[in-house]
């Protein structure tokens, strides 16, 4: 079993999805995109109705769902107690409310635990928030991915243009801006680039640009 542990954190829009899933094809290990997780809790909490403020109420919920990884040819699905919710974690209400979500201490916990369960069983490229500081302290690498807002906000704006969405740019921005500031300041295990994390800045660079560095540093440290 290849065992290689890559941490993969960064801010909003970044890119890490993309990057990482190809990194764990080119490494032979399994992608885990942990924002998907946090998503799926949200998903299900408005599904419920649950009140975002009742902590107790959401972690109730994090520890009753069960969240699946499917692997398909495009990448991954995402399910939720059997129910396909891939493209719904990826509606604005969803996004507009994770940070809310992925703040409170007890989803975090369920989630962690998920995660490093998983990364018992397999190689892995997890990408996330927490990753290198809390999930995985002791990767094989760890990677700080990140890139101008304006950057970010421009590719994600042309991605959900070219999926038929119509949208406002500066809104879209604005948006990224503020998970940023919530995801970074909240009090139990914030967004943070760990102090052994190598930073790779996309902006201004192609995807194969960036894939080539993470697998030279990937290479390297197996
Ligand atoms: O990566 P993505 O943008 O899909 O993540 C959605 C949200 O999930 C983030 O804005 C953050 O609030 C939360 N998250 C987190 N810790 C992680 C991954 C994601 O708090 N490891």
């Amino acid at each position: 079993m290849n065992t290689l542990r890559v941490a993969l954190d960064g801010p909003a829009g970044a890119g890490k999805s993309t990057v990482a899933k190809l990194a764990a094809k080119a490494l032979g290990v399994t992608y885990v995109d942990t924002g998907a997780m946090y998503r799926a809790i949200t998903w299900k909490a408005l599904q419920e109705k649950i009140d975002l403020a009742d902590q107790a109420a959401l972690t109730e919920l994090s520890t009753r769902v069960k969240i699946e990884f499917q692997l398909t040819k495009e990448g991954q699905n995402v399910s939720v107690d059997g129910a396909d919710i891939t493209e719904a974690i990826r509606s604005g209400e969803v996004t507009s409310n994770v940070s809310a979500v992925s703040a409170v201490s007890g989803v975090r916990e369920a989630m962690v635990k998920l995660q490093q369960e998983i990364a018992a069983q397999t190689g892995v490229v997890m990408d996330g928030r927490d990753i290198g500081t809390v999930v995985l302290p002791d990767a094989n690498v760890k990677i700080w991915l990140t890139a101008s807002v304006e950057e970010r906000a421009q590719r994600r704006y042309q991605e959900l243009v070219a999926k038929g969405q119509t949208l406002d740019y500066d809104q879209l921005k604005a948006e990224i801006e503020r998970r940023d500031l919530l995801d970074s300041g909240r009090e139990h295990s914030p967004m943070k680039k760990a102090d052994d994390a190598i930073v790779v800045d996309t902006t201004g660079q192609s995807i194969e640009m960036v894939i080539e560095q993470i697998l030279h540093i990937c290479r390297s440290a197996e």
